[in-house]
């Protein structure tokens, strides 16, 4: 079977930078993979080149089908299938929870008002949102104006979602929210790629980590494993985190 994400040997440098220096992953359909790493190792990189929003001087990338090294790549139908939330979550301020979650479909796929509404408030619901739909983003939590921007991702209907640090700036609290959203999406058979700190979140749903440094992947181990790493590195990233 075809992994739904291939990356083979990827560089990226900017100017004299070398950012990836040779990484080869796969994901498979509903598979969990956790990137973690030092600050600078790459990681957001790597997703961002995923999503096609880096170009790559050396290697290939293969995301549903989609081969994002080639001049032909559809970005568009390429963006369709692929989810991204970051962590600043970007709501538009003028919009409620629901009118964010529904523009996409509305103005990307062109689908009926009553269709997206639909749609927008499942997708609410999904990340345990369903009675702010009238909200405003100012009127929400930060742990829940990412999890409506997690909504807004799935309203896509991606068949593959990157996350990349999505709760770095929310306190513990409100952390454990927008992970649980993301632990359900998993049970439910997403398949998906996370930058995250949270090692004890890597360990438990995770089915591979992948230790980033210097732009390689130093180590990638399965996520039970986190507390026996082989190298002495990622012990040491590890270290008191779990
Ligand atoms: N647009 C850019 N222009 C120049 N350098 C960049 C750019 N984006 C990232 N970098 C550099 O690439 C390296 C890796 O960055 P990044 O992928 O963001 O790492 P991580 O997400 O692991 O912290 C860093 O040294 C960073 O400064
Ligand atoms: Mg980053």
């Amino acid at each position: 079977m075809s992994a739904v994400v291939k990356l083979a040997n990827v560089h990226k440098s900017f100017g004299p930078v070398k950012v990836l220096d040779g990484v080869s992953f796969e994901v498979g359909r509903g598979e969990v993979v956790a990137m973690i790493g030092q600050s600078g190792s790459g990681k957001s990189t790597a997703l961002r080149c995923i999503n096609a929003l880096e170009t790559i001087e050396e290697g290939a990338i293969e995301v549903c089908g989609h081969r994002i090294h080639d001049d032909t790549l559809d970005k568009r139908a390429l963006r369709q299938d692929v989810g991204i939330v970051f962590q600043s979550y970007n709501l538009f301020p003028h919009l409620t929870a629901l009118q964010n979650v529904m523009l996409a479909p509305t103005c990307v796929k062109k689908i009926g008002r009553k269709e997206a509404e639909a749609l927008g408030r499942d997708c609410l619901a999904r990340v345990g949102l369903a009675e702010k739909a009238g909200h405003y983003p100012e009127q929400l939590s930060g742990g829940q104006q990412q999890r409506v921007a997690i909504a807004r991702s799935l309203a896509m209907r991606p068949k593959v979602m990157l996350f990349d640090e999505v709760t770095s700036a929310l306190d513990p609290q409100l952390t454990g929210e927008v992970l649980k959203v993301m632990e359900d999406l998993a049970r439910d058979g997403m398949t998906m790629i996370l930058v995250t700190h949270e090692m004890g979140f890597a360990r438990r749903v995770a089915n591979t980590v992948i230790y980033m440094r210097q732009g390689r992947i130093w180590e990638s181990l399965p996520g039970s494993e986190l507390a026996n790493p082989q190298t002495a590195e990622l012990r040491d990233f590890v270290g008191s985190g779990l």
